[in-house]
């Protein structure tokens, strides 16, 4: 059997390489080094390194350096050309090694970046890192992964020791996959608040009096999230939460609140003019989680 990366020792286990030091770069290295591992590093711009290096890292002087220094290779780069770029030239160094590939991209980039480390008998963890940089290292990061389910339980530690690391399943699209999504969940939940800081505004509430108030209502919102995840699988959609009309009302309220306060009203009129769509469909009466076919309909006339 070939030695691959989830084959070697838990000594050999205990190394990490981290390619590519921007802003993400860093601050993986620098959980790996909070956790107690040996880290190598390596980055274009050598100084880039001099901080990590300060607190214990080691600097490789070369990418097949740093590829050799352990079983596992996190590379985090602005993009899959650059990373293809990078490991290309070393490609047959990463032979027996796990490659865990935080840079974003698409779930074709991700397929596409398995089946090349699979050329090279190399084993391939796609991933995305979905709460910035801040709390990296710190168990409310989340980071999904996908991709080698072995090379995953052996490194669990390791990426553990990035935030709350949870691996979505073999297929290495999934990672992008999440990744976007969850940004599209981030933006359209920032997107509400901005509107309610902006109308809250407008009456002279403290911006960071009124947030206080609006995370403590967030458990509401998950908890829909939760239940209407189960509408959408099972293509039902009872009218406990409110009915789509009846939301579409309160939204028309919320935009008319808007324009009379002198505030942008872009916000409530995308969400109210899915819900207008969704009763014109048919589901009016329907609870207002069938906004979901709505949008997976107009999925296939973009
Ligand atoms: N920053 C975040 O909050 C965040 C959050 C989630 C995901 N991400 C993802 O993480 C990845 C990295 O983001 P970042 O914010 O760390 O980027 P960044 O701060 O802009 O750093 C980019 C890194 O890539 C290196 N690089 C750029 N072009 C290169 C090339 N041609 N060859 C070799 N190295 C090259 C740079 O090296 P030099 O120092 O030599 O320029 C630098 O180390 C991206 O895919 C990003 O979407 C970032």
């Amino acid at each position: 059997m070939r030695k691959t990366g989830v084959t070697m020792s838990r000594n050999e286990q205990s190394a990490v390489t981290v390619i590519g030091l921007g802003q993400m770069g860093t601050r993986l290295a620098q959980a790996f080094l909070a956790a107690g591992y040996t880290v190598t590093v390596w980055n274009r711009s050598a100084a880039k390194a001099d901080a990590l290096v300060a607190q214990g890292a080691t600097r490789a002087a070369t990418i097949e350096a740093a590829v050799a220094a352990g079983p596992l290779v996190v590379v985090c780069l602005p993009d899959y050309a650059t990373v293809h770029g990078v490991l290309g030239p070393v490609a047959a160094s990463l032979r027996g090694r796990t490659l865990v590939n935080l840079t974003s991209g698409t779930p074709l980039e991700a397929t596409e970046a398995a089946d090349w480390s699979a050329g090279h008998d190399a084993e391939y963890l796609d991933g995305a890192a979905m709460s910035g940089t801040r709390l990296v290292g710190r168990p409310e990061a989340l980071f999904v992964f996908s991709g080698s389910r072995p090379a995953f339980d052996t490194y669990t530690a390791e990426l553990k020791s990035l935030g709350n690391s949870v691996h979505l399943g073999a297929d290495p699209a999934l990672a992008p996959v999440y990744d976007t999504a969850l940004f599209g969940l981030a933006w359209g939940a920032l997107a509400g608040f901005y509107h309610s800081l902006a109308l809250v505004g407008a009456a002279g509430v403290d911006p960071t009096e009124f947030a206080s108030v609006a995370t403590a209502h967030m458990p509401f919102v998950t908890s829909l999230m939760t239940e209407h995840a189960r509408q959408a699988r099972d293509g039902v959609y009872p009218d406990d939460d409110g009915t789509v009309e009846v939301h579409a009302a309160a939204m028309a309220h919320l935009a008319h609140t808007s324009a009379a306060q002198n505030i942008g009203v872009a916000v409530p009129a995308l969400f109210r003019s899915l819900l207008e769509q969704t009763a014109a469909n048919g589901h009016g009466a329907s609870g207002i989680a069938s906004v979901i076919e709505t949008i997976t309909k107009g999925a296939h006339n973009v």
